[in-house]
């Protein structure tokens, strides 16, 4: 599995410096490769059990600059993982965070120790030594001169013997040695997380390593990188094949069409399915982006009967995602047969592309010690390629979303689509409580966009942004009850809205966003006047945990 891996990843890697980071099952372990890209260092994850034989063939190309060891869930008693040998014999610089500072100390003759007490939160690091890695990095000087780190700590274990060579670069009063640094050898080791927003410096400590202390070319640049994608799709499809793409509007999936089109203009055919579940006006929105401005060929299939005919009656929010997800499935799949057996101008494709990014890639391909705690399956792993007995094309594997983006506005994508807030698959089907009616759908599409408009319009002084940057996701959810109300001299009894806007990271954890009451107020008294059928709108204040981001 490894070495399939690092030959389509070699691909990329020809042309940049790289620097490899080994997992070790930390949840954070994707910002570190964020934080090294942020510096344009092109950089990849790969399980912390690849072994030597597959690093020594991974720093072949000579490009390999240097290796990050991230940290983990477990403790080094509790878990065999150790880096592989071959990374502290390359020559290059390696950085341990964390676990992979104890194992980095274990491995090279050290001690670590277990701690009674896990040090969690919150910590100000000194730094020692005079090392290249901190010089001049510094939250604040203590008045004998001392610079002072602010930083996120997560460990129970602690190196207490330094290995063969090593100087202590960095203490805290419970923890003496919260950084080491062996700099003839360049290795140095942190035993907080640089990669945390938490840890103001976190991100100019990796800057320096990746680009001062590994000598890393900052050439990970999107503008550069639109040629080098559109040279690569160009190598991979050939010059006759074509290529088939599950357009769903959002950005992953249009900057795919973007890009693909910019390599092979008419052999790329996308299928926009519009289930009827879209928000206002999305379905033409997708299509003048995508036909309109691209023109790129798009067939749009309006199977709206088809979705809500198969959904009536059905109240279980697990039962309408399968029957969603199953008939998306089965109308795509109708299409692509169509265009395999090459109708209509076109000679038939053979490739299926999809907007699979690097964090899908990442997590579908764990370490071993990493399984027990598996975040979530690769949604882009449905097998559907196999069935239409079509080749894999995946444009953007090596990116991450905000990459994507970037890479979005270079290929000329309208900045307000590419910075869309996310939107799930079952679209609206989701946020309609119990049965998705065709009725209930045009009700909340109407509320959806008048809070999107005011979100979208609504400036924040102390930030100069609007709600809309502000919020992760913001939308509107259909409650199928009636409450009385009264407009004019009448009475209404009429359906409620509630309205949902969180601000997270990760979107596995989410405040509710605290917008202003005048923009609530808005909000409110335009869809209670503008959308005859709702008389009421609630605000969601639940965090999640414990309730979830969307309602079903
Ligand atoms: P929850 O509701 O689980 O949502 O807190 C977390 C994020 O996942 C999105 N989401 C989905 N996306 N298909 C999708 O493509 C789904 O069935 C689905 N359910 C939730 C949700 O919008 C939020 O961004």
């Amino acid at each position: 599995m490894h070495k399939g891996r690092a030959l389509i990843c070699f691909k990329t890697a020809m042309q940049h410096d790289k620097i490899l980071i080994l997992d070790f099952g930390s949840q954070v372990t994707q910002l570190i490769a964020r934080r090294v890209r942020e510096a344009h260092v092109y950089c990849e994850v790969h399980p912390c059990d690849v072994g030597s034989d597959w690093v020594r063939e991974f720093a072949a190309d000579g490009h390999l600059k240097g290796v990050i060891l991230s940290g983990s869930h477990a403790s080094v008693y509790e878990v065999e993982d150790r880096a592989p040998d071959a990374v502290f014999e390359l020559g290059v610089p390696v950085l341990g965070i964390c676990y992979g500072m104890q194992t980095m100390a274990m491995q090279l003759g050290g001690k670590v120790e277990g701690s009674h007490s896990r040090e969690f939160g919150y910590a100000e690091v000194r730094a020692h030594g005079h090392t290249e890695l901190l010089k001049d990095i510094q939250d604040f000087a203590t008045p004998e001169g001392h610079g002072m780190l602010k930083v996120w700590m997560s460990h129970g274990d602690k190196v207490t013997e330094l290995p063969p060579g090593f100087k202590v670069m960095a203490s805290t009063p419970s923890c003496a040695i919260a950084g080491m640094a062996d700099e003839a050898r360049r290795f140095y080791a942190v035993q907080f997380h640089p990669e945390v927003t938490h840890t103001p410096q976190g991100a100019a400590l990796l800057a320096r390593y990746v680009l001062e202390i590994c000598g890393a070319r900052a050439d990970w640049v999107m503008g550069h990188y639109v040629d080098e994608a559109v040279a690569r799709i160009r190598a991979e499809v050939g010059d006759e094949e074509e290529v088939l793409l599950g357009l769903s509007g959002g950005v992953d999936s249009s900057v795919a069409a973007a890009l693909i089109h910019r390599a092979i203009g008419d052999r790329l055919t996308c299928v926009f399915v519009d289930h009827g579940l879209l928000r206002l006006n999305e379905g033409d929105m997708v299509m003048d982006m995508i036909a309109g401005k691209l023109h790129a060929r798009v067939i749009r299939v309006d199977a709206s009967d088809l979705f809500l005919g198969q959904l009536a009656g059905v109240q279980d929010p697990e039962a309408k995602r399968k029957i969603i997800g199953g008939l998306f499935v089965d109308v795509f799949k109708a299409e692509a047969e169509k265009l395999k057996a090459a109708g209509g101008g076109h000679r038939g494709v053979t490739f299926l592309a999809q907007g699979t990014i690097y964090p899908d890639v990442i997590e579908s391909g764990g370490a071993k010690s990493k399984k027990a705690v598996t975040i979530k399956s690769h949604h882009n792993v449905g097998g559907l390629p196999e069935q239409l007995g079509l080749k894999l094309l995946e444009p953007l594997r090596d990116l991450f979303k905000d990459e994507v983006r970037e890479l979005g506005l270079a290929l000329g994508l309208p900045r307000e689509m590419v910075y869309r807030h996310p939107f799930p698959g079952p679209g609206l089907g989701v946020r309609i409580l119990g049965e998705a009616k065709r009725e209930y759908a045009d009700l909340l599409r109407r509320a959806d966009a008048i809070f999107t408009e005011e979100l979208r319009n609504t400036v924040d002084p102390a930030t100069g942004k609007s709600w809309y940057e502000l919020t992760s996701q913001a939308f509107t959810v259909f409650l199928p009850v009636k409450s009385v109300g009264v407009m004019g001299d009448g009475r209404t009894y009429d359906y409620v809205v509630a309205l949902r806007a969180v601000q997270t990271t990760d979107f596995m954890t989410a405040d509710w966003a605290e917008l202003p009451y005048a923009l609530l107020k808005r909000v409110s008294g335009r869809i209670i006047n503008e959308v005859r059928g709702i008389n009421r709108v609630t605000y969601d204040v639940s965090s999640k945990p414990p309730a979830t981001i969307e309602w079903e």
